[in-house]
């Protein structure tokens, strides 16, 4: 018997990310491919006509996961939020070239904290939240402040991103397919502060599970360019394309919610921007990227991992950045 709907919310559905996304999650990328979906798209009035085309594409594409009347396409927050189970917030003014991500925070903490009120009051109970929009890590934070029925572990914001890039650096590093390098982790802020590790991280090879460190052999390059490759990936996609990331985003977009949902596979984490509890000393209170193993729907923060301590000054120096953008966008409310 064919599965019931699920409804997914996509914000800033008529932008660059939201193109990208829109297609995979009606391909099942997200979900599965048993499983139909009722797209809910939300953009601003002035990209009402260009929802709108979005909205001809996906009825001419045949997605055979979207029913006749399973696209919704509004300018209103309300029908957007209505009944949703996912919410991917994309929605929001993007980072343009030689623009600090704080830039951008106050035009984005308004956007969501209007938007946490008609999430809490219209999406259907247990609705899970990503965010995507940057600063990724503090529009959640606003989003479950103003949203307080939601349980703030429904409310994480993107750093599987991050996380596949650091996949795809060590991949093209030993020439191996990416698929066998897992357990890198992203700690902290979706920005040039976030801390890519590779402490854990290993490759399966034809003799076995191997450290990263000890096949790449070149503690310098992991400690040095690796790291500051992932952490400005964003900003040199952005030089590039003069665009900011948008199939990348939109791929590990659908991977953090399938993981979440469907479960993280045995012996592998992710990472993810969750409300940190005080794990590894990451003060409480902050939606920080941690390592997270999910099951049932729900993730949990991988404990016990040793933290050396070059590791734990980037681990304390992403989160000082990110408990400045909570001071800094509380500023920007007020
Ligand atoms: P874009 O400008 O192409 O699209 C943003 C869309 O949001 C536009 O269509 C705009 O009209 C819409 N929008 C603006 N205000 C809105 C509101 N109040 N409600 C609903 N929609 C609204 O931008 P993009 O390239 O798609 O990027 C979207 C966001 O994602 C940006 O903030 C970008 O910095 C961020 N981003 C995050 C990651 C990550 O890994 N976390 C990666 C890439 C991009
Ligand atoms: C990215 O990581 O590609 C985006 O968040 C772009 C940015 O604003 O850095």
């Amino acid at each position: 018997m064919a599965k019931e709907p699920v409804r997914v919310l996509v914000t800033g559905a008529a932008g660059q990310i939201g193109y990208a996304l829109v297609p995979m999650i009606a391909r099942g990328v997200m979900l599965g491919t048993d499983q139909p979906v009722i797209l809910h798209m939300l953009d601003i009035p002035p990209a009402a006509e260009a929802l709108n085309g979005v909205k001809m594409e996906l009825v001419d594409a045949a997605f055979p996961l979207i029913k006749g009347d399973g696209v919704v396409a509004t300018t209103d927050a309300v029908e957007a939020c209505t009944g949703v189970n996912i919410a991917v917030m994309v929605g929001g003014f993007p980072r343009k070239e030689g623009m600090e991500r704080k830039d951008v925070m106050s035009k984005n903490v308004s956007i969501y904290k209007a938007q946490a009120s008609a999430l809490e009051q219209h999406a259907a109970p247990n609705c899970k939240v990503l965010v995507v929009a940057n600063p990724a890590n503090t529009n959640a934070l606003i989003l479950k402040e103003f949203a307080p029925s939601i349980p703030a572990k429904n409310i994480t914001c993107l750093t599987r991103l991050d996380h596949n890039r650091a996949l795809g650096q060590i991949s093209e590093k030993l020439n191996v397919q990416v698929s066998d390098v897992k357990n890198v982790i992203i700690w902290g802020n979706h920005s040039s502060s976030q801390y890519p590790d590779v402490n854990h991280a290993t490759v399966n090879t034809a003799a076995g599970e191997k450290p990263v460190r000890e096949l790449v052999k070149d503690d310098a390059w992991l400690n040095g360019e690796f790291i500051t490759t992932v952490q400005q990936r964003g900003a040199a996609i952005i030089k590039a394309r003069k665009l900011s990331s948008a199939l990348s985003a939109a791929s590990s977009a659908c991977d953090h919610i399938r993981d979440w949902v469907l479960g993280t596979p045995e012996g592998t984490w992710v990472s993810m921007g969750v409300y940190s509890d005080g794990s590894y000393n990451v003060p409480a209170g902050l939606i920080y990227s941690f390592p997270v193993t999910c099951r049932n729907g729900e993730w949990t923060i991988v404990q016990g991992l040793s933290i050396d301590e070059f590791s734990r000054k980037k681990l304390d120096l992403t989160a000082e950045e990110l408990s400045e953008e909570k001071a800094l966008a509380y500023s920007c409310l007020s």
